[in-house]
């Protein structure tokens, strides 16, 4: 047996092999003998009411077994807590939910659901539900909400207040020897996860079980028992292979809970699966936005204030906004910083977490200026981030518990080959294409859990451990590290570790949201593990048949399934003969991280390095992303090819925030007017250039036990940016609104 530490090695994925050869389940894919399969009918329109529900046609269906709508749907019990569900509690997103009367809030509104014993009868009689409208005016587009702007006091579930002010940005502003201001147009975009969302519900007695596709199986528990008024000990949630999310099964949205009254409406196992068009309008997106950026320097450079507003349109019923403003706070050594949310009430379902939510566009904004400062004061983009760097948290003068920023500058300056860069925009040419390089930086906050994490940890007599947290894996690899993980912790080759995930009867672990997932769920693995092995070790310096009898437990050490002395490692025995000896089936222990909480005395953050070149071909318009290089500074990397994968694909997000993702709105009616895959553009393989992908190795040792900063979404941030500040030096040509189309280059 192999005894080489495991963390940081690039193991493959322990979902990997089921997933590629389809043996993975998925939610849809549980179908309990019965299961019946709900569809919806979703409102046209996007105000107004509903005036009158025919059904008699649908009813009529072979197998349709009921046609539920705000006239005959069982009413919730409460309204859940609006707490975001990083907390491991009920999450936002349900201050509204469907079919509890006649209003229609925006297009897409569940109205009726129908349930039959086909999914294709099921469908079929959804078109026959007849349901008359009364419209009225909608509000769905910035042009069409800004004259009702308000300033929110909070935003983002309740955590962000709707202002931040340090020091005096106004006077900064309006002393400032260069200023730089721009107003900037990003288009609202969607998630488009691979698998669509699914639940499946199904009730014995008073327990529910859910099969459901989710990033917080607890969360969902706690929702949807809220929303039913059943116990949270009666509801199971299971998650056992999700199809990617980037955020928009963070929050827990109608369907599991509709699923579930649908269940208990026909007493039978049902089955909700979201259509490809309505996962555009169910599960959030991110908002269309107006950003208003000044910056303040000196003629060097330096910044001396810093003034952002964000527009957005939020729904009638939660203020939510993407967090956009609090990055350009963070970033850069300024004393002066005023951040401003405004928004407006509109027929939109809320918007949500999108992958980097606000950093993704904050870093747009912010960098974009900063490289347009670059220019004004003659210095080179890099050597300005390097003139501005924040020593401390800004704002707070927190120390970092850990950065790496310089370090990562330096790295993808030589990875790229930045140095001796020609500054002049609009001169280099490879044929028809014109080139140009840029960079941004990257900032992700490290969020902390609230509550306390847990993990099992079984050792069997056999020698092979199952370690086990509730979390779900929905394609980050989270599985794979807590097998990396354990293995460490009890001294036992990866391939002796199984991991079971993604139910809430294993023990609670929080939400993968936030880039948090790893830093949790490896802390309260790395406690079940060390928990076990304690206890392993005690069992064995109280044995008279151990070899390691009378020892102190401290010098007793662990590697290759065996314990010994650390000083004599030929004295010791293995877990199994420990085991044996005992005639015990197994050890088990229960291990458990309490989060210092968010009152930290540090500042936090995953900081990066984005760089990019682009051709541009004038003519066309066409924009071609050529190469990218990101460094990262992520603390400890658990995985190097999960951690690399995951920046990759972010860096990858970069070139659709940037040049193709918006989703549209049809003027008038307030409805998603692309809504599928064929006319929502995403970078295909096609797109992909060469991107290089690195780490700085930091260690932390203030954000979790592991010092595990996490890399979900700080691969996205600044990646736009870069390519947007490349497109600047290709062109001479600025471009303040996302995505850059070929109209716009035209
Ligand atoms: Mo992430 S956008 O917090 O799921």
């Amino acid at each position: 047996m192999s005894s080489a530490p495991q963390i940081g090695l690039p193991l493959d994925r322990v979902d990997g092999h089921a997933k590629i050869t389809g043996a993975a389940r998925y939610s849809a894919e549980h179908t309990p003998p019965g299961t019946a399969y709900a569809a919806l009918v979703c409102a046209p329109i996007a105000s107004g009411r509903v005036s009158a529900i025919d059904a008699k046609e649908a009813l009529s269906v072979t197998g349709v077994l009921a046609v539920l709508s705000h006239l005959s749907m069982p009413r919730i019990a409460a309204r859940p807590n609006l707490v975001p569900s990083l907390a491991g509690a009920a999450a936002h997103g349900q201050s509204f939910f469907p079919m509890q009367d006649d209003r229609v809030h925006y297009a897409g509104q569940p109205v009726a659901m129908v349930v039959a014993d086909t999914l294709e009868r099921a469908g079929h009689a959804a078109e026959l539900v007849r349901v008359d409208y009364v419209e009225e005016p909608a509000v769905a587009t910035i042009e069409q909400g800004r004259d009702q702007a308000y300033e929110p006091e909070r935003i983002f579930g309740g955590f962000i207040p709707g202002r931040t002010e340090y020091g005096d940005a106004e006077s900064a502003l309006a002393e400032a020897e260069v200023r730089i201001e721009g107003t900037f147009h990003l288009a609202p975009n969607h998630h488009n996860p691979i698998e669509p969302s699914a639940t499946t519900a199904v009730w014995e007695d008073s327990h529910l079980t859910l099969y459901d596709a989710t990033q917080g199986p607890t969360a969902t528990r706690l929702t949807v028992a809220e929303l039913l008024g059943v116990p949270p000990s009666q509801v199971r949630v299971v998650s056992e292979a999700v199809g990617g999310s980037f955020g928009c099964k963070a929050m827990i949205w109608h369907h599991p809970a509709l699923a579930a009254f649908a269940a208990q409406y026909v007493r039978a196992p049902v089955k909700l699966s979201l259509t490809r068009e309505q996962m555009f309008h169910s599960c959030g997106h991110r908002e269309e936005q107006e950003h208003t950026l000044a910056l303040g320097a000196t003629r060097d450079g330096v910044l001396t204030g810093i003034r952002h507003r964000k527009l957005s349109p939020t729904s009638h019923f939660d203020d939510w906004a993407e967090p956009s403003v609090s990055p350009v706070g963070q970033m850069y050594a300024c004393p002066n910083f005023q951040g401003v949310y405004n928004l407006f009430r509109a027929n939109t379902m809320t918007p949500t977490f999108m992958r980097a939510p606000g950093e993704a566009s904050g870093a747009f904004v912010l960098e974009t200026s900063m490289d347009e400062l670059a220019y004004r004061v003659g210095v080179d983009p890099l050597e300005l981030r390097l003139r501005n760097y924040a020593e401390t948290e800004p704002g707070t003068g927190r120390p970092w518990s850990s950065k790496g920023l310089r370090e990562c500058y330096a790295r993808g300056a030589e990875l790229f080959g930045w140095a001796g860069r020609d500054p002049e925009p609009g001169v280099r040419r490879d044929g028809d294409w014109l080139v140009g390089t840029g960079m941004a930086t990257a900032v992700y906050p490290v969020y902390s859990a609230m509550n306390p994490q847990r993990a099992r940890a079984r050792l069997h007599a056999d020698g092979r451990a199952v370690v086990e947290t509730g979390c779900s894996d929905f394609g980050t690899g989270v599985g794979t590290v807590m097998q990396q993980v354990a293995a460490d912790a009890l001294g036992l080759p990866a391939d002796a570790v199984e991991v079971r995930y993604g139910d809430t009867d294993l023990p609670n672990t929080v939400a993968a949201v936030g880039s948090a997932g790893s830093g949790a769920v490896s802390a309260a693995v790395h406690a079940a593990g060390t928990a076990l092995r304690d206890r392993l070790i005690a069992q064995a310096v109280a044995d008279e048949g151990s070899p390691l009898y009378g020892a102190g437990p401290s010098g007793v050490r662990v590697a290759g399934g065996r314990m010994f002395l650390g000083d004599r490692p030929d004295v010791g025995e293995d877990y199994t003969d420990l085991l044996r000896r005992a005639m015990a089936f197994d050890v088990e222990a229960l291990g458990e991280w309490n989060p210092p909480g968010p009152q930290s005395q540090y500042g936090m953050g995953t900081f990066g390095a984005q760089f990019a070149e682009v051709g541009v071909d004038p003519d066309l318009g066409l924009v071609r992303v050529r190469r990218m290089t990101g460094v990262f500074a992520p603390g400890r990397v658990l995985n190097r090819k999960t951690a690399r994968s995951q920046l990759m694909g972010g860096m990858l997000w970069g070139i659709g925030q940037a040049l193709l993702e918006a989703t549209h709105v049809e003027p008038g009616r307030g409805r998603w007017a692309n809504a599928s895959m064929a006319d929502y553009l995403l970078p295909v393989n096609a797109d992909a250039p060469d991107v290089q992908v690195d780490m700085v190795e930091v260690e932390d040792r203030v954000v979790n036990p592991l010092g595990v900063k996490g890399v979900g979404e700080v691969g996205l941030v600044g990646a736009a940016a870069a390519i947007a500040n490349a497109v600047f030096h290709a062109t001479g040509r600025r471009f303040r609104d996302l995505p850059i189309t070929v109209e716009a280059v035209l």
